[in-house]
């Protein structure tokens, strides 16, 4: 007997965390929804490759959520849109506030309205700040030192808010550095403009980047250079499914991190994509940038004991070749 699974509305599905998971989702059986403004998002992903529906609408359009969940019957939300680029967050925070505040905002009262109370969030562990201790567990004091972080932690507090007046169940994952790719090569990282080192570093063994620039040697780590918390996308989008089941089934409002648990320095992930690419890639050292902690790495061991999440793609070196066979499609184009 097949079991009809509900239908997920996934905002930000256009996008690159937000597409895996919408992949994911369909391989699991459950029903689709997309509602992507394109502002950074692509069409042809969710319409073409993905083959699910496309709302083309903003979460601030509080007349577009009404009617969504009119016409819709949705069971969840896996809620992925957001601005995501730290520096710009600093020199034009409102961007911020409105988009990542306001619009989930926004997204919450139209599920309160429509009685959709269950909810899996992308935050980050940009919400911790600078860390006491690594790796960083969930009860780690949050004190974001951007406005990105800090609109993420916002929306933490406006979760546990929404439980105790409509009861609406969250997950709040923290991510730690998104990266690789689909391991079939249907879908992969493509940001415009592009910030993360694994995309920057493959983009340069592809020739379209003449060199990757590291921002600071002297930090104290074995190499000199910062040390971050990689996690495999598909390892994201699986937790997401468990999240969202954990929830359906009953469970409580909870925050967990995903990551790795292992940490890559700058030259780890350069070494290692030379060896996958088999390019030489041209590195220019350079200053520090401010508020990069030096080591950035977190425990998931609570998602693996209350959710079952088990990383199956944690090695780098796979998380490269994932991501460098996506890259090699997508520049061939
Ligand atoms: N990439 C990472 O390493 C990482 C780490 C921690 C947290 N996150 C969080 O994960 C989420 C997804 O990140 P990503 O890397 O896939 O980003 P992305 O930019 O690829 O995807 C975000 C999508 O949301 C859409 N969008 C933005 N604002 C919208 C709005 N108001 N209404 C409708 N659609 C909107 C964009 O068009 C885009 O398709 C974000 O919330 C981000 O903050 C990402």
């Amino acid at each position: 007997m097949s079991l009809v699974k509900p239908t997920i509305l996934v905002t930000g599905g256009a996008g690159y965390i937000g597409s895996h998971a919408v992949l994911a989702l369909k391989r699991a059986g459950y029903g689709v929804v997309v509602l992507d403004n394109l502002v950074y998002g692509h069409r042809d992903l969710v319409e073409k490759v993905l083959q699910v529906e496309l709302i083309i609408g903003d979460t601030n359009d509080r007349a577009l959520l009404d009617e969504l969940f009119a016409t819709h019957k949705i069971a969840a939300v896996m809620h992925f849109s957001a601005y995501a680029y730290v520096g710009e967050s600093v020199t034009d925070p409102g961007k911020y506030y409105r988009n990542n505040v306001v619009g989930t905002l926004t997204l919450l009262e139209a599920m309160a309205a429509a009685s959709v109370k269950t909810f899996v969030f992308s935050s980050t562990c940009a919400t911790y700040g600078v860390p006491k201790t690594v790796p960083i567990p969930e009860d780690h004091p949050q004190n974001p030192i951007n406005p990105y972080g800090a609109t993420k932690l916002m929306v933490e507090r406006i979760l546990a808010d929404f439980d105790g007046a409509y009861g609406l169940k969250s997950v709040c994952f923290r991510y730690f550095n998104a990266a690789g790719a689909d391991p079939t090569g249907l879908l992969g990282e493509d940001h415009n403009p592009e910030t993360h080192l694994i995309p920057l570093v493959l983009m340069a063994a592809l020739g379209k980047r003449e060199s990757v620039f590291i921002f600071g040697t002297d930090y104290p780590t074995p190499d000199g250079t910062c040390i971050r918390d990689y996690i495999h996308v598909t390892d994201l989008a699986d937790a997401h499914i468990l999240g969202v089941e954990y929830l359906l089934q009953g469970g409580d409002t909870a925050a967990f991190n995903l990551g790795n648990g292992n940490g890559f320095s700058v030259k780890q992930v350069i070494d290692t994509a030379k060896t996958v690419t088999g390019q030489n890639i041209k590195v220019v050292e350079s200053d520090r940038r401010p508020g990069d902690p030096p080591i950035l790495v977190g425990s998931s061991d609570k998602a693996r004991k209350v959710l079952g999440w088990e990383p199956q793609y944690p090695a780098l070196q796979e998380i490269i070749t994932h991501a460098w066979h996506w890259h090699q499609q997508r520049h061939a184009k």
